[in-house]
This record gives structure tokens, C-alpha cells and sequence, in this order.
């Protein structure tokens, strides 16, 4: 179980009690306990061991949960599928309602992150907090420098110039090229729609690495829990 500081007025507005303004409200009115006594202060830190009452009432909080999954070729990143095909939570056992941290597609392998904590997950996907997220793609063809220098300052998609990124060729033979690209944007198909933007087909696509995070010791389909360690590693990439 992961145990983190969280302020008492997030832990009863996530609980589902009440907005977090009047979570505000209740801890100035003197209506909330923790640990038995009586708190005012508004940003109070608690973590999963307090016991927090409101108007005499036992606020449970919801526990985090924070997957690292090796997404399989041939699974769709969403919770459930109209089209019935199988979903990344068909691959975990869990009993709380976690959902992926951003999107890899249907054909693409390697990292992705699954969690219940909405905080992190914003976190993690907003580009101003620069998190890596390292790609190797197979593609057709050979990229010239001048591709290179297109893709790392900034490609269109869909009328959107990419942010700056870094390109990195791996290896190549004639016909592929196995190119290494670490973005800090999550736009759908971001690495298929940039690399086409040279004129270079994506024919494989895995996601090696997210910040720190890699999938070292995993196979396809498998998945660990975050260490508390790496959960506040993570906390602390935001950009302040
Ligand atoms: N970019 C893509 O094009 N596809 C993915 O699955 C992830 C990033």
C-alpha cells in the first residue's frame, strides 16, 4: 500500500463527501477530527493512517493504486471496448478503478502506467512538466539529417506544430530504420503522425521508458506495482 501526505481537504473532497470548497468550509467551522482532535487549519497534511470524522462521520479514503504494465501488441488502451476486444484491464487484477495514464495504440507495445490517482495522472500527461516519454519505432526507410532536424524542432499534425524533441537513429539497414524518439506530448498516434510528416511509415512502435520508469523484468502482458519511492520520484518531476 502506498502511503503518501495528502492535505486533508483533497482526502474528504476525494472521498466523495463534498467539493473540496466546502471541505474548506468544514475544517474553518471546526467540523472536522483527525486522529480524535479537532483541526482548523486548511492544508493540514494526513496521510492513510488518520482517522478523519466529519460532523462525527468516518471519512474512508480511497487507496492508490499505480500499475507499471508491458502492453502487448493486439489490446486496447481504454477500460471497456465497444467493440468488444480486450482491454489493458482485462490483463490486471485489481478491485479498485484504476484507468490507463494517457494512450498507446492498439498495435503498440511497451510502458503504461495505470492508476486511480487523478493528481498524478495530470501530472504526467500536461507537456509543461516535461516528463520523457522514450519511443523506438521501426519504420520504412533511411531518415535524412534534414528529416532528423524537422522532427526534433517541431513537425504539423493536424495543423499542430509538435514541441521540441530528440531523435536519435538506433540502427538501419536498407529498407528500416530503428529510430529512438523521446516526446513530452501524448497526442493521439503523436509518433505514427510525426514520422509521416517526413514521409516514413511506423510499421512497429514500443514505448521503452517514461521518466525513470522502464520495463525491466517484465514481459508482454505482465505488470508490477509502483514502489512508494518511485511514486514520490514521480511527484516530484512537476514543473513548479
Ligand atoms: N504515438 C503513436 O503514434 N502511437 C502510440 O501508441 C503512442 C504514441
Amino acid at each position: 500500500m502506498v502511503i503518501l501526505m495528502e492535505r486533508l481537504q483533497k482526502v474528504i473532497s476525494n472521498s466523495g463527501y463534498c467539493s473540496r470548497r466546502k471541505a474548506e468550509e468544514l475544517i474553518i467551522n471546526g467540523k472536522v477530527k483527525v486522529n480524535g482532535k479537532l483541526v482548523y487549519e486548511l492544508g493540514t497534511k494526513v496521510n492513510d493512517n488518520d482517522e478523519i470524522m466529519v460532523d462525527n462521520k468516518l471519512i474512508t479514503k480511497e487507496n492508490k493504486e499505480y500499475i507499471l504494465l508491458y502492453k502487448p501488441r493486439g489490446v486496447v488502451t481504454t477500460t471497456n471496448d465497444d467493440k468488444n476486444r480486450k482491454t489493458v484491464l482485462d490483463l490486471i487484477e485489481t478491485t479498485k478503478r484504476i484507468y490507463p495514464i494517457g494512450r498507446l495504440d492498439y498495435d503498440t507495445t511497451g510502458i503504461l502506467l495505470l492508476t486511480n490517482d487523478g493528481e498524478l495522472t495530470n501530472l504526467l500527461i500536461h507537456p509543461k512538466n516535461n516528463i520523457d516519454k522514450v519511443y523506438v519505432a521501426k519504420i520504412k526507410g533511411v531518415l535524412t539529417g534534414l528529416e532528423i532536424k524537422q522532427l526534433e524542432s517541431g513537425v504539423l499534425i493536424d495543423d499542430i506544430k509538435t514541441a521540441p524533441c530528440k531523435v536519435k537513429v538506433r540502427k538501419k539497414d536498407k529498407e528500416h530504420s530503428f529510430v529512438q524518439i523521446t516526446i513530452h506530448e501524448g497526442k493521439n498516434h503523436q509518433v505514427k503522425k510525426m514520422f509521416q510528416a517526413v514521409n516514413h511509415e511506423v510499421v512497429k512502435l514500443k514505448r521503452e521508458r517514461i521518466a525513470f520508469l522502464d520495463l525491466k523484468g517484465l514481459k508482454p502482458g505482465e505488470y508490477r506495482y509502483l514502489t512508494l519511492k518511485e511514486v514520490k520520484k514521480l511527484y516530484a518531476l512537476k514543473n513548479a
